[in-house]
C-alpha cells in the first residue's frame, strides 16, 4: 500500500517549540480563484533556545509569494520550503515579525480543511491541521497567540466579512470592495481561528450575562432559511444561561456568532466567537426536521458553545489530550439535554448510543484509549472513544464526587488552568486536590482501551441473614495492550426486598460501599450484607454509573421484577433489554426462530404493563418498546456472526410482541392522536414519541391492516416527527408499498437537500436485495452532489452502518461497493473516506464466508493505488 507519507507520532515525544507566536496580524484578499494571506507573525524565542536553532512553520499547499523578518526581505539562502513547512534556518535570538505573503485557492479545496467555499460561501475549518493550510504557522494547539484579522472582498460577492473576537472596524475601498477588522483579544490556538465571508442571511438577538454584559448574537445562513434558525438562538441562549447556572461560567466577548455552511465534514467547530455548523445541525421546523433532529439542534448548539470554557478558554496542550476538551464538553452537553428535558430518558439515549459505537469501537481494530499514545493520522481520533467515552469517565469523577465535589473540581480547573494549554493529567489533578482524594488508580480510564467485563454473582442464606455479591472484572486485551488492569468502578445499586421496596443493611464488609455507590477497583471482591431478612433482588450499576459490560446470575424472573419495581428508570429499561437479547440469542442459535413462548409472552406482558400505568414519561416508555438493535444482538454473540440470523430472530421477536399486543398498541395509538398545532414542549414531543413507537411495533406484525395504518399516518403527518416514522417502519419491514412511498417522498422534498438526506438514508437502509443497484444508481446520475459530505454519508454511511445484511452479502458484494467508494472519495476528501470505512471494524467477527470477503475487499483497497494518510492508517489497522 503506497500512502503519502509514512510517520508515527509519540504522546512521549512531546516538547515545547524553541519559539513561540503570541501575537497573529492577518490581511486576507479573498476573490474567486485566489486569495492572498498578508502573515504578522510575533515570534519571541523560548528561554534557553540556542543561537542559531531553526524556526520550523507548518504549511500545507501554500504557496510562497514573500518572506521577511522586521521588514527586511529574506534572501534565498535564509529559508526553505518543503511541501510541508518553511523553516527559517538562522531567527534572531529576540522577538521579531515574520512576514510572510501566500496565495491559497479556496475553490479547489474538496478537502474541506483549511479556507474552502461552500456553496458561494468562504468558509474555514482548522481543526486539528487546516491552519497550515491558511498560513506558514505553529500549527499546534500549545501556542497560544492574540489575533487581528482585517478581510478585504467584493461587496456585491460578500457582504457578510466575520472572523473570531469583536469587530474592530470596517469600511468601503475602491473597485466595490469593502474590509471588516476583527480583533479577538483571548489568546487561542491556531485550531481555533474561522474565517467567514459570503452573501448570506441572518437572525439576530442577545443575551446579558449575570454580570451584566449584553452580548450580541446571531446565526448566519443561507438567504430564505433564517426561520430556520429560530429553534438554535433558542437553544443557544438557554445554553447560555445554563453554563451560568450550573458552572458560573459566562460568555466573554461582545459578540457570539454561528454560521451554517452547507459542505462540513463532521458537525460543527467551536472557534472562539465564531462558531461554524453543519446546517443539519442548525436548522429545525416541523415540516423539514424530526424531534430527533431538533434534539440534535440543541445538543450540538449547546456542545459548541460550552466549549468556549472547555476547549478555548483552556485548551490542549497537544492532539493526544483530545478528550480533555472532547470528553468533557460532551458530559456538560449531556448533562445540559438532561437537565432541559427528561434525565432518564436522554440517559438511556446516551447509553444506546454508547454500545453500539463506543463498545463495538473497543472491541475491534481501532480501539485506542479515550488518550491515546500515538497516531499517524489526528483526524482518525475524533472518535466515539474519544468523545463519548471521554465523557463516561468525567461522568465517573461526578457519581463519585458528588455534584458539589465534582464542581470543585472544574472550579479549581479554571482557577488553575483558564489560558493554558493544559493535560489530562491537570484535569484529574484538579479533582484529585479539591476533594483531598487519589486519583491515581482512576486516571488510567484515560489510558487503557477495551471495555471492561464486569460479572456479579449473589448469594443468599438465610440462616445467617447475610447476602454476598461477588464481583470480577477483566478487560479483554486490545491492540498495543495485550495486559489490562484493573479500572476503579463505581456501580450504583440498591437491594430490593420480595414486596419491590428497598432494602436496607446493618453492616456490610469486604469492600468499599460509600452510600448506594459500590467501589469496585481490583479483579475481584467478595461484598457480605448483614441484616438480610430475606432474598433481595439486587439492582446493579443503576443510571449506568460506569462504562462496561455487565453480566449478572439473575434469572428472567429476578429480570421482570426488577422491570417492575426498580427506582431507576435505566434499569427498569435494561432489565427489558436483558430478557429481549437473551430471547434473540436463543432465537439466533436457532437458526432465526423463537424457541421460548412462555419467556416471549413474558417480555410482552411486561411492556404491555409499562404502557398502560407504569412509571416513566412517554419517551421513557417509547424506548422500552424499541428490542435491541441487530448490532446490540452481534455484539453479544460477538464471534461468528451472521448477520442475516441476527435480521430474521428480532423480526420474529418483534411480530411475536406485535401480535401480542395488537389491541393496546392500538389503543394507545388512537389515545395519543394530537390535532393541536405543532409544539416542542416536552409533553407534545414525548406524545410523539409514544404514538410512533406503538405504530411502528404494529407495523412489525407485518398485515396488510398495520401498512394501511403506516401509509395513512405518512400521509396525513403535519410534521417531518409523523412522517418519518411511518416511513421509516414501513421501509425496515420492507412493506410492499415501501418503495412507492419512498418515491412520493422523494417528489416530495426534491428541492430541501437536509430532507433529501433522509430519503438518501432510508433508501440506504431498505432489507432488500435490490438495495444495492438502487444505491449505485443514485450514485451515478449526474446531478447527484458527489462532493458534498451529508449526501455520502447518508447514502453510503447509512448503507454501511445502518443495513447490515445487504452490507455483509455472502458474495461480498456490499463490501465491494463500499471500498471502491472509499478508493473514489478517498481522491477528494480523505476525511470522509476514511469515515466511511470504519464501517469495516466489525470484519473479524463474521461467520467465515462473510469474514472472507470483507477480507478479500479490504485487500483489494490496500492495493487499488495511493491512498490519503487517513484512509491508509484506518485500513492499516483494521487488517493489522
Ligand atoms: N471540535 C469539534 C467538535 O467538538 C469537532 C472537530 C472535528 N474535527 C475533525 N477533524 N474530525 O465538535
Ligand atoms: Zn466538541
Amino acid at each position: 500500500m503506497r500512502t503519502e507519507t509514512e510517520h508515527t507520532i509519540y504522546l512521549k515525544d512531546y516538547a515545547p517549540t524553541p519559539y513561540f507566536i503570541d501575537r497573529v496580524e492577518l490581511e486576507v484578499e479573498i476573490a474567486p480563484e485566489k486569495s492572498v494571506i498578508h502573515a504578522l507573525l510575533h515570534v519571541v524565542p523560548r528561554e534557553g533556545t540556542e543561537p542559531g536553532t531553526p524556526l520550523v512553520l507548518d504549511g500545507d499547499e501554500l504557496l510562497l509569494n514573500s518572506v521577511a523578518i522586521d521588514g527586511a526581505p529574506l534572501g534565498l539562502l535564509a529559508y526553505e520550503v518543503t511541501p510541508s513547512s518553511l523553516t527559517i534556518n538562522e531567527p534572531p535570538l529576540r522577538r521579531f515579525v515574520l512576514e510572510t505573503t501566500v496565495t491559497i485557492e479556496p475553490e479547489k479545496n474538496t478537502r474541506l480543511m483549511g479556507f474552502y467555499r461552500s456553496n458561494g460561501t468562504w468558509c474555514t475549518q482548522c481543526e486539528p491541521e487546516g491552519f497550515r493550510r491558511i498560513t506558514y504557522y505553529l500549527d499546534r494547539p500549545d501556542n497560544l497567540a492574540t489575533f487581528n484579522v482585517t478581510m478585504i472582498a467584493d461587496k456585491a460577492l460578500a457582504p457578510v466579512l466575520l472572523a473570531n473576537g469583536n469587530p474592530a472596524g470596517s469600511g468601503e475601498l475602491e473597485n466595490g470592495k469593502h474590509f471588516a477588522v476583527w480583533e479577538d483579544p483571548h489568546p487561542k490556538p491556531s485550531y481555533l481561528f474561522a474565517m467567514v465571508a459570503g452573501d448570506l442571511g441572518a437572525i439576530h438577538d442577545s443575551f446579558t450575562t449575570t454580570s451584566g454584559k449584553e452580548v450580541a448574537l446571531a446565526i448566519y445562513c443561507e438567504h430564505g432559511k433564517e426561520d430556520r434558525c429560530l429553534y438554535a438562538m433558542d437553544a443557544l441562549k438557554r445554553s447560555m444561561a445554563w453554563d451560568e447556572r450550573r458552572f458560573g461560567l459566562e460568555y466573554d466577548l461582545d459578540v457570539f456568532n454561528i454560521v451554517a455552511v452547507s459542505d462540513f465534514n463532521f458537525g460543527a467547530m467551536e472557534n472562539k466567537g465564531l462558531n461554524i455548523f453543519n446546517d443539519r445541525l442548525v436548522f429545525a421546523i416541523p415540516e423539514t426536521a424530526t424531534d430527533a433532529d431538533y434534539d440534535n439542534v440543541e445538543r450540538v448548539i449547546a456542545h459548541e458553545y460550552f466549549h468556549n470554557w472547555t476547549g478555548d478558554r483552556v485548551t490542549c496542550r497537544d492532539w493526544f489530550q483530545l478528550c480533555l476538551k472532547e470528553g468533557l464538553t460532551v458530559y456538560r452537553d449531556q448533562e445540559f439535554s438532561s437537565d432541559e428535558r427528561s434525565r432518564p430518558v436522554k440517559r438511556i439515549e446516551d447509553v444506546r448510543l454508547l454500545r453500539s459505537a463506543q463498545f463495538v469501537e473497543d472491541g475491534g481494530p481501532l480501539a485506542h484509549p479515550p488518550r491515546p499514545d500515538h497516531y499517524r493520522e489526528i483526524n482518525n481520533f475524533y472518535t466515539t472513544t474519544v468523545y463519548e467515552k471521554g465523557a463516561e469517565v468525567v461522568r465517573m469523577l461526578a457519581t463519585m464526587l458528588g455534584r458539589e465535589g465534582f464542581r470543585k473540581g472544574m472550579d479549581l480547573y479554571f482557577e488553575r488552568h483558564d489560558g493554558q494549554a493544559a493535560t489530562i493529567e491537570d484535569f484529574v489533578a484538579a479533582f484529585a486536590d479539591s476533594a483531598g482524594v487519589n486519583l491515581d488508580q482512576f486516571i488510567h480510564w484515560y489510558l487503557q482501551a477495551g471495555t471492561p467485563q464486569v460479572a456479579i454473582s449473589d448469594e443468599y442464606d438465610a440462616a445467617s441473614q447475610t447476602y454476598k455479591l461477588k464481583l470480577t472484572q477483566k478487560t479483554d486485551p486490545t491492540p498495543g495492550q495485550p495486559d489490562k488492569r484493573a479500572m476503579v468502578i463505581p456501580v450504583r445499586f440498591g437491594l430490593i426486598g420480595p414486596n419491590g421496596s428497598p432494602m436496607g443493611w446493618s453492616k456490610v464488609s469486604g469492600g468499599k460501599v460509600e452510600g448506594d455507590l459500590i467501589i469496585f477497583e481490583t479483579d475481584a471482591m467478595e461484598l457480605t450484607f448483614e441484616g438480610i431478612a430475606n432474598r433481595p433482588v439486587p439492582s446493579l450499576l443503576r443510571e449506568f454509573s460506569a462504562p462496561v459490560k455487565l453480566t449478572t446470575s439473575l434469572s428472567a424472573e429476578d429480570q421482570l421484577f426488577l422491570a417492575r419495581h426498580d427506582s431507576d428508570p435505566f434499569n427498569r429499561w435494561q432489565a427489558l433489554q436483558t430478557v429481549a437479547t437473551g430471547i434473540l440469542l436463543d432465537a439466533v442459535r436457532a437458526g432465526g426462530k423463537l424457541t421460548d413462548a412462555s419467556r416471549v409472552e413474558a417480555l410482552a406482558d411486561a411492556l404491555r404493563e409499562t404502557i398502560e400505568g407504569g412509571s416513566g414519561d412517554d419517551a421513557f416508555k417509547a424506548l422500552t418498546l424499541s428490542m435491541p438493535t441487530e448490532d446490540n444482538i452481534a455484539q453479544a454473540i460477538g464471534q461468528n456472526v451472521d448477520p442475516l440470523a441476527i435480521h430474521e430472530a428480532r423480526g420474529a421477536l418483534r411480530k411475536a410482541i406485535a401480535q401480542r399486543l395488537q389491541d393496546r398498541l392500538v389503543l394507545t395509538y388512537n389515545a395519543l392522536a394530537d390535532d393541536s398545532p405543532f409544539s416542542t414542549a416536552q409533553a407534545a414531543t414525548q406524545r410523539r414519541a409514544l404514538r410512533n413507537a406503538c405504530l411502528t411495533q404494529l407495523v412489525a406484525s407485518g398485515t396488510d391492516e398495520a401498512f394501511a395504518l403506516a401509509e395513512a399516518h405518512y400521509r396525513g403527518a403535519t410534521n417531518m416527527t409523523d412522517r418519518m416514522a411511518a416511513l421509516s417502519a414501513l421501509v425496515h419491514a420492507n412493506a410492499p408499498m415501501a418503495q412507492a412511498l419512498l418515491g412520493d417522498f422523494r417528489t416530495l422534498y426534491t428541492a430541501d437537500p437536509l430532507v433529501l438526506d433522509k430519503w438518501l438514508s432510508l433508501s440506504a437502509q431498505v432489507p432488500d436485495a435490490g438495495t444495492l443497484d438502487r444505491i449505485k444508481a443514485i450514485l451515478a446520475d449526474p446531478t447527484f452532489p458527489r462532493n458534498n459530505p451529508n449526501r455520502l454519508r447518508s447514502l453510503v454511511g447509512s448503507f454501511a452502518n445502518a443495513n447490515p445484511v445487504q452490507f455483509a452479502q455472502p458474495d461480498g458484494s456490499g463490501f465491494r461497493f463500499v471500498t471502491e467508494f472509499v478508493a473514489d472519495v478517498d481522491k477528494r476528501n480523505p476525511q470522509v473516506a476514511a469515515r466511511v470505512l470504519t464501517a469495516f471494524r466489525i470484519w473479524r467477527n463474521y461467520e467465515p464466508q462473510r469474514r472472507a470477503a470483507a477480507e478479500s475487499a479490504l485487500r483489494s483497497l490496500e492495493e487499488s493505488g495511493t491512498l490519503s494518510r487517513n484512509t491508509a492508517d484506518i485500513l492499516g489497522r483494521t487488517l493489522a
